[in-house]
């Protein structure tokens, strides 16, 4: 099993990708990849096997988002909640990660001729040690990599997520990085593991399921959410075609609602009453506390990195 597979499209395929390319193709796409286990039950097959498919299935999802121009995909790996499951289904779905991530490491020159950054956005303190230190291997090795993007939530939650960035923010204000009104809905957005992305245009999630099950609350305010009815295994580059054209027949309203928000924004932000001293003594405040969290992120996946031992704090 690999990340990186090379099949070819059929020409109809080819084709169906260069009528969609003639709309508006998605920046950047999430997936909640649902139904592994129905699938797996479906097959008579072990729960660890319907994951399997689900990877594989993942992998190809990818390849045909390139070939359609996506620039960034998310997917929903494992949540904070997953954890709860039963422990032979739990340890076996972990011992499969530590082996793709192996995989992947030991593939990073392919990620770096391509341009391709891999991040991985959760509570990575809830993985086994051996896995963290792939995994922050993987995201620093390729940190610099902009081409591509592939985030894996990986063990995550959103309200998990929000309420850590609060919990962050808070002590900002406790050290006097900032000061309470600094804080805005650009500077929250700033504290989530998804600071260096744009918002998902269009998420998708597989398997009839129609809710968000706490995945990238925050960052979907604005985004078209397609719902298809097929297990994740199951799901096709004609599904993925179909979520594609159903976000085409919706973002322009999608768009407008986010400019309005956005607009709506600007008049909202704290005001400096015009004062040029306070304005600028808040710019250095901001731009402190984000190389703040910047070096605080660095340093914390160099320790979990195979390099940990070699860490230098960094001063801000
Ligand atoms: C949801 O289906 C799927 C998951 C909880 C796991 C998804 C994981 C992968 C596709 C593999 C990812 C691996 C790496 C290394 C990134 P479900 O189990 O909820 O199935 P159900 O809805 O039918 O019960
Ligand atoms: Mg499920």
């Amino acid at each position: 099993m690999s990340w990186f597979t090379e099949s070819k499209r059929s020409l109809m395929e080819r084709m169906a990708i260069n009528v969609l390319k003639c709309g508006s193709i998605p920046r950047h796409v999430a997936f909640i990849m649902d139904g592994n286990r129905r699938y797996a039950r479906r097959l008579d097959l072990s729960a660890i096997d319907g994951h399997k498919r689900g990877f594989e299935r993942m992998t190809q999802m990818l390849e045909w988002c390139l070939d359609l121009g996506v620039d960034e995909v998310t997917v929903y790996a494992f949540a904070i909640d997953n954890f709860r499951r039963p422990a032979e289904e739990v340890d076996k779905l972990m011992d499969f990660a530590k082996d793709m991530f192996d995989k992947l490491l030991n593939d990073r020159h392919k990620l770096n001729e391509t341009g391709k950054a891999v991040r991985v956005f959760g509570d990575l303190s809830r993985l086994r040690p051996d896995i963290q230190r792939l995994v922050a291997d993987i995201v620093l090795f390729t940190q610099h990599n902009t081409r591509k993007v592939l985030n894996i939530c990986f063990p995550y939650a959103s309200r998990h997520e929000i309420t850590t960035a609060l919990q962050e923010l808070q002590i900002c204000v406790q050290n006097q990085i900032i000061e309470e009104s600094d804080i805005t809905e650009s500077l929250i957005s700033n504290f989530l593991y998804t600071s260096q992305s744009s918002d998902p245009d269009l998420l998708v999630r597989t398997s009839g399921e129609v809710r968000l099950s706490d995945f990238l609350l925050w960052q979907t305010s604005f985004s078209v959410i397609a719902f298809a009815p097929v297990l994740w295994p199951d799901f096709t580059i004609w599904d993925l075609f179909s979520a594609i054209l159903y976000y085409q027949r919706n973002c322009s309203s999608a768009k407008s609602e986010q400019q309005l928000h956005e607009l709506t924004l600007g008049l909202t932000q704290p005001m400096d009453h015009n004062n040029h001293t306070d304005h600028s003594s808040r710019r250095q405040r901001l731009t402190n506390c984000l190389l703040y969290l910047h070096n605080k992120r660095i340093t914390q996946m160099t320790r979990m990195s195979s390099n940990g031992n070699q860490v230098v704090e960094v001063n801000t």
